[in-house]
């Protein structure tokens, strides 16, 4: 998906550094073409070896560095660049660029760019809430770089608060969005119903499928990706909605029709991708059932038919 799309990732000195070599290892599942830069500090957390290895590229570090190149390195790596993921950033990384400061090679490159800049802040929870750091971060977001904003979590230092580094799905969502986000379906409210339905017989069983969700979640991924308003309603499953869509998990396929009814009045286009069970058991008993209360066979009933005539109207005469 992120075939020869050019990522420059600049690591800097912040103990969330290892996680950036997982970040690296997916983009590179995605195919995208990754080279790194990283700061003299960020050599004591992760080594070059360790990033050159997985990039499949050298990692400057010197912009002195003849042996590297003999162009220009900071230039040539700007232009290079489709866009410049700085994960993590640190604090002073982060009040160096917003100050204009160039004075190692990734700082340089910073401002030398002129394509899009994603910062992936990481740092103690008091750094993080310090008005100098915030007053960077956001003196930077006026200047349209863009932020994958830390989370709420355990921190290094042993102690729980802000500063923690987002997670690694949420770092490769706002790389798609900046290198292959568009406006196409913008103004467009987009349905997506997504992976099985579960249908219990008791708190502990359930009839199913192998539905993963795999294609839904794709489907409104790349409608995400073209600017539309989505909403994915899906069955259970192990996978993470891109960021920005508008997600209602449910379990059964009754709790499916009446998700899909609730939202579908608003809607402009319908994507229908769900495994909904076609049969769920009569009864359910609100207690778990003793292997001898088993009858030989289950009795089923027809779920409800998500897509009937009144759905599918709606779908025929859609504005779009
Ligand atoms: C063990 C250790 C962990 C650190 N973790 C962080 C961190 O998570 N975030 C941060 O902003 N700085 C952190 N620092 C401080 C930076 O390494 C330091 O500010 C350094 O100058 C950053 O340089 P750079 O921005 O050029 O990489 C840490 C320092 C040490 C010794």
């Amino acid at each position: 998906m992120l075939s020869s799309k050019k990522i420059l990732i600049g690591v800097t000195g912040g103990i969330a550094a290892y996680k950036t070599c997982e970040i690296i290892r997916e983009l590179k599942r995605n195919h995208a073409d990754v080279r790194v830069v990283i700061t003299e500090a960020g050599t004591k957390f992760v080594t070059p070896l360790t990033l050159a290895t997985l990039s499949e590229n050298p990692v400057l570090t010197d912009m002195f560095d003849k042996a590297a190149s003999n162009t220009t390195i900071h230039i040539e790596f700007a232009r290079w660049a489709d866009v410049i993921l700085i994960c993590p950033a640190t604090a002073n990384t982060i009040a160096r660029i917003a100050n204009g400061f160039a004075d190692n090679l990734l700082t340089t490159l910073a401002l030398a760019t002129t394509s899009p800049v994603i910062l992936c802040p990481a740092m103690n929870k008091e750094m993080y809430q310090n008005p100098m750091y915030q007053r960077n971060a956001e003196r930077l977001k006026q200047a349209g770089h863009i932020f994958v904003e830390s989370e709420v979590g355990e921190l290094a230092c042993g102690e729980y608060g802000w500063g923690r580094l987002a997670d690694a799905p949420h770092i490769i969502n706002a790389v798609k969005r900046a290198l292959l986000g568009t406006k196409e379906l913008a103004g467009k409210k987009m349905l997506i119903t997504a992976g099985r339905t579960e249908e219990p017989l008791d708190p502990v069983r359930f009839i199913t499928n192998y539905s993963s969700g795999k294609m839904g979640f794709a489907v409104a991924e790349a409608a995400a990706l073209r600017g539309a308003e989505v909403t994915l309603i899906s069955g259970p499953n192990d996978l993470t909605p891109f960021d920005g869509i508008n997600y209602i998990e449910i379990q059964t396929s009754d709790q499916m029709a009446a998700a899909v009814e609730r939202v579908l009045p608003d809607q402009d286009i319908v994507v229908m991708a769900a495994a909904v069970a076609d049969f769920k058991p009569v009864a359910y008993s609100a207690q778990k059932l003793k292997k001898k209360k088993f009858a030989a066979s289950i009795e089923l009933e027809r779920t409800k038919d998500i897509l009937k005539k009144s759905f599918v109207i709606k779908i025929l005469t859609s504005s779009f």
